[in-house]
């Protein structure tokens, strides 16, 4: 094999996208997945690659300085891109310490792995660390994030995230680790865990249940399809320059009741519903604590110095979204069950 790289969350939404797209275009590549296998890490997400030559899955809790130490013992990589996280906002409001555990020591664990393991050959390594415009804070109705904006998290998870991205600028600064680290805007795509708002809505009209809007619904966020994301950590891993942040986003501004309205109209039209049924299901609950308003990324700096742009537009990439999670209800209904239905019934009221 030519080189080993490292992914980790290799099992959650953004990861297998990266995985596979990774262990399809580099078949001489070894691509190693770790993955704890928390609630969001699913396997099943790719079963289409697992029996490859270049794919290997690790179990792994990066939170664990003795696993992760013992993993870097056993095998040496040329590169690793770090997506393993405690990704979701209203998770983190309620247990703040488990994103301190993964993505602050988390990030840090690897971080000295890496540093031991690289300290005599630094030169063609690369520790690429995958974080969101979240740490930015929140936007007016004016502007966009670029790199140079100043970091300003509000919830629990940003701050961990932010924290995590100063840990690894640090590392490179004091200890010359060859980092590069991406910010990018909210995803969607098939294999998203449906507690994120685009798959939690069309599973909810799906079944019938209420689309709980949190607030008034003029939120804004900026949305990327997740294949594009993928694209993009490619690149910038081939070809970002060590030390630079890259912003990645969609060029692709909608307030949440738009899209929400948006996707029941999809939803209406692809279940044969007659128009307006699926908005029926909008109700306003309690807004998230914190919220921010509004969050919107200046691609420019990516556009230009890599060629990076999005492949899709949104109506294409929410089409193949919906049509992928009506493709695929057994994966849904296997998450919706057990474990994870406690989780949203604390959250929602069983609503
Ligand atoms: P996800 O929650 O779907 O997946 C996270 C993965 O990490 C899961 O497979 C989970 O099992 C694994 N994991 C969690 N804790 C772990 C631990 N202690 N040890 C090892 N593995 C562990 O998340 P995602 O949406 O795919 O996000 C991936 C990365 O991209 C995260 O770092 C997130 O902050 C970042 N990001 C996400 C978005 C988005 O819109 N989803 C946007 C920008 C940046
Ligand atoms: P989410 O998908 O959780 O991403 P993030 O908070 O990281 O941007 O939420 C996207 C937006 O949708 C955010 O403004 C919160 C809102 N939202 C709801 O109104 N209802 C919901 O049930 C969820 C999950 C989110």
């Amino acid at each position: 094999m030519a080189e080993r790289i490292l992914v980790t969350g290799g099992a959650g939404f953004i990861g297998s996208h990266v995985v596979r797209l990774l262990v399809e275009r580099y078949p001489n590549s070894e691509i190693v997945n770790l993955d704890a296998l928390t609630y969001a890490g699913n396997l099943e997400n790719l079963r289409d690659v697992e029996q490859r030559p270049n794919y290997r899955f690790v179990r792994v809790d990066i939170g664990d300085a003795a696993q992760v130490d013992a993993l870097f013992a056993e095998m040496a990589f040329d590169g690793v891109i770090h997506l393993a996280a405690e990704s979701h906002v209203d998770r983190s409001i309620e247990d703040p310490l488990a994103f301190v555990r993964t993505n602050v020591i988390g990030t840090v664990n690897l971080l000295n792995a890496c540093r031991r393991q690289w300290k005599d050959a630094m030169e063609g390594k690369r520790f690429y660390h995958i974080s969101t415009d979240e740490v930015y804070g929140t936007l007016g109705k004016e502007g966009l994030f670029t790199e140079t904006t100043a970091y300003d998290p509000n919830s629990p998870y940003s701050a961990s995230k932010a924290s995590s991205d100063h840990f690894v600028r640090a590392y490179g600064e004091t200890y010359g680790l060859p980092y590069v680290v991406t910010n990018c805007s909210n995803n969607y795509g098939p294999n998203q865990f449906p507690e994120k708002l685009i798959p939690l809505f069309i599973n909810n009209i799906r079944i019938g249940k209420p689309l709980p809007v949190y607030g008034d619904g003029q939120y804004t966020r900026d949305w990327l399809f997740v294949l594009d994301h993928a694209l993009a950590i490619d690149l910038v891993y081939r070809q970002g320059k060590n030390g630079e942040t890259y912003n990645i986003g969609g060029f692709n501004e909608w307030t949440n009741l738009d899209l929400i309205h948006l996707l029941c109209r999809v939803m209406d039209r692809k279940l044969g519903r007659t128009e307006g049924s699926s908005a029926e299901l909008i109700t306003y609950v309690k807004d998230r604590p914190g919220h921010d308003r509004r969050y919107a990324i200046d691609a420019t700096k990516i556009e230009r110095e890599l060629g990076w742009r999005p492949s899709v537009t949104f109506e294409q990439g929410l089409e193949q979204t919906i049509d992928w999670y009506l493709a695929n209800t057994e994966w849904l209904e296997n998450l919706t069950s057990g474990r994870y239905q406690e989780y949203y019934d604390r959250m929602y009221g069983g609503r």
